[in-house]
C-alpha cells in the first residue's frame, strides 16, 4: 500500500489539500471586485482537524487570517500549534490592517501552506518573515486552483494593467447591429441578465466615446427587477468626445471617468493606478478592435444569439490579419447556455503575465504571430492550463 506523504508539521498530504480547498471555497465568498485580493484561511490542529476558519470580506476589513484567528478565539480555541492553509501568502506589510505573518507568529502556529506567493511587492515577504521566526512555509498548494481563484488580481498586480474582460454579444454570424443601425436587442433577456451579474464583479465597465454617444447606456449592474446592485463599478468612457451634461451616464450609478485618449496602454495604467483590477469592456467594434490588435484582451464573454443579420456592423474589425496562422486564438474555459443564447468563456494564453506591450506587439509581429505564443502555454499540459508549478517545501 502507498505510504501518504506527510508534511514536516506531521499533517498527512490529503489533509492539507482538503484543508486548502476548503480556504479556496471560503476565499470564494469574499467579493470579486475591490483592490484587495480573495483570500480564504483554515487552522488545523495537530490532528488535522479544522479549528478555525476565516475570509477577507473586502477593504478595510480583517485578512483571512485574522479572521480565522479571531474566529478561533471567540471559540475559545487556542492558536498556539495549529498549523494555518492559506490561499495566498499571508503579508508583511502594515496597510489597513496589521501584517498577517506577525498575527500567525505571535499566535504561536507551527507551520504555514500557501497556495500562491504574493506578487505584490507592497505586502510580499510573508514567507520570509515566518521562516525567519522558525515556521516551516510551503508555498505551491494547489497552486493551478489559487492562480485561477485570484486570476484578475494577479495580472493587475504583476502588469500594472486591470485584467480585460472583452464582452461581445453578437448574431451568429459576428454582427453587433443591423444595417439600419438597429441593435437592441440582438440577445435575450437571460444572456443580458448574466451580463449584469458579471458587471457587478467587476471594477471598473469601459465604452469607447461612439458607444456613449450613439447608445446613451448607463452602465449600472441592475438586478433582474431593474433594482441596482450594492456595488456599482466605475464607468469608463474612452475617447475624446465628450459625454453630454444630461447623459445616462452622470446618473445613478458608478462615478463617471472619461479618458480623452486613444493610447490604451497609458489608459489601463491609469485605471491600474486607481486599484482598477478589472475591467470590463462593452465595445463598441472600434474600441474592441483596437484592443484585440493590442492584445490586451485577457478574457472573452461572447453571447451570441441564434440570429442572422447577414450584413451590418461587426463585432471586430480588421485585426491585421492576413493568414490563419495569425489569428487571435483564445481557449475556452466555459460554455453556458442562456436562453436561446449562448455565452463562451475563453482566455487568451500568454506565455508570460508581466510581458510589456512592445514584447507582446513584437511577437504579434514576429512570422509565426500571437498564435505561437498560445500554442507555447498550450502544450505545457494536457488541459490547456498553464503548466503546473512544483511545491516549493522549505
Ligand atoms: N451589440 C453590442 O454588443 C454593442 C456593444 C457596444 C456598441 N455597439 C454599437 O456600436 C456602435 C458604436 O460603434 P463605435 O465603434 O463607434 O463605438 P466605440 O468603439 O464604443 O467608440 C469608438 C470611439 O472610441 C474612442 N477610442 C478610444 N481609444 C480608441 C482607439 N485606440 N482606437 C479607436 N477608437 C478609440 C474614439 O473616440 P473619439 O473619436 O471620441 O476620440 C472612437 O471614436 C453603436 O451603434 C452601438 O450600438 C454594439
Amino acid at each position: 500500500m502507498n505510504q501518504v506523504p506527510t508534511a514536516p508539521d506531521g499533517l498527512q498530504a490529503a489533509g492539507r489539500e482538503r484543508a486548502m480547498r476548503r480556504a479556496l471555497a471560503l476565499a470564494r465568498l469574499g467579493p470579486a471586485h475591490g483592490p484587495n485580493p480573495r483570500v480564504g484561511c483554515v487552522l488545523l490542529d495537530p490532528d488535522g482537524r479544522t479549528v478555525a476558519e476565516g475570509y477577507h470580506r473586502g477593504a478595510g476589513t480583517p485578512h483571512a487570517e485574522a479572521a480565522a484567528l479571531a474566529d478561533a478565539r471567540s471559540h475559545g480555541v487556542d492558536p498556539r500549534g495549529t498549523t494555518a492553509v492559506v490561499t495566498l501568502e499571508p503579508c508583511a506589510h502594515h496597510g489597513r490592517t496589521g501584517p498577517c505573518a506577525d498575527a500567525l507568529i505571535e499566535a504561536g502556529v507551527v507551520a504555514v501552506h500557501v497556495a500562491v506567493g504574493d506578487p505584490n511587492p507592497v505586502a510580499t515577504g510573508g514567507a520570509t518573515r515566518l521562516r525567519d521566526a522558525g515556521i516551516p512555509v510551503s508555498v505551491g498548494l494547489l497552486a493551478d486552483d489559487g492562480e485561477e481563484l485570484l486570476r484578475p488580481w494577479l495580472h493587475a498586480v504583476r502588469t500594472g494593467r486591470p485584467y480585460v474582460t472583452l464582452k461581445l454579444a453578437t448574431s451568429l454570424d459576428g454582427r453587433v447591429a443591423a444595417v439600419d443601425g438597429t441593435s437592441r436587442w440582438i440577445t435575450g433577456p437571460q444572456a443580458r441578465a448574466h451580463a449584469h451579474t458579471v458587471r457587478a464583479q467587476v471594477d471598473a465597465i469601459a465604452v469607447g466615446s461612439g458607444t456613449a454617444l450613439v447608445d446613451d447606456p448607463s452602465l449600472t449592474a441592475r438586478r433582474a427587477d431593474g433594482g441596482l446592485f450594492e456595488h456599482q463599478p466605475l464607468r469608463v468612457v474612452l475617447g475624446r468626445r465628450e459625454v453630454p451634461d444630461d447623459a445616462r451616464l452622470r446618473g445613478p450609478g458608478g462615478p463617471l471617468l472619461q479618458l480623452p485618449t486613444h493610447d490604451l496602454d497609458a489608459a489601463l495604467r491609469e485605471l491600474g493606478g486607481r486599484e482598477v483590477r478589472h475591467v470590463l469592456v462593452e465595445g463598441g467594434p472600434k474600441l474592441a478592435t483596437a484592443l484585440l490588435a493590442a492584445d490586451l484582451v485577457d478574457e472573452l464573454h461572447a453571447y451570441v444569439a441564434p440570429v442572422l443579420l447577414g450584413a451590418g456592423a461587426t463585432a471586430v474589425g480588421d485585426l491585421g490579419v492576413t493568414t490563419i496562422g495569425e489569428a487571435a486564438r483564445f481557449a475556452t474555459e466555459d460554455v453556458t447556455r442562456l436562453g436561446d443564447d449562448v455565452l463562451l468563456v475563453a482566455r487568451r494564453l500568454k506565455p508570460a503575465e508581466d510581458m510589456s506591450v512592445e514584447d507582446r506587439s513584437a511577437a504579434g509581429r514576429s512570422a509565426a504571430g500571437p498564435s505561437a505564443a498560445v500554442q507555447t502555454a498550450a502544450l505545457s499540459t494536457q488541459d490547456g492550463r498553464p503548466g503546473r508549478r512544483a511545491q516549493e517545501e522549505i
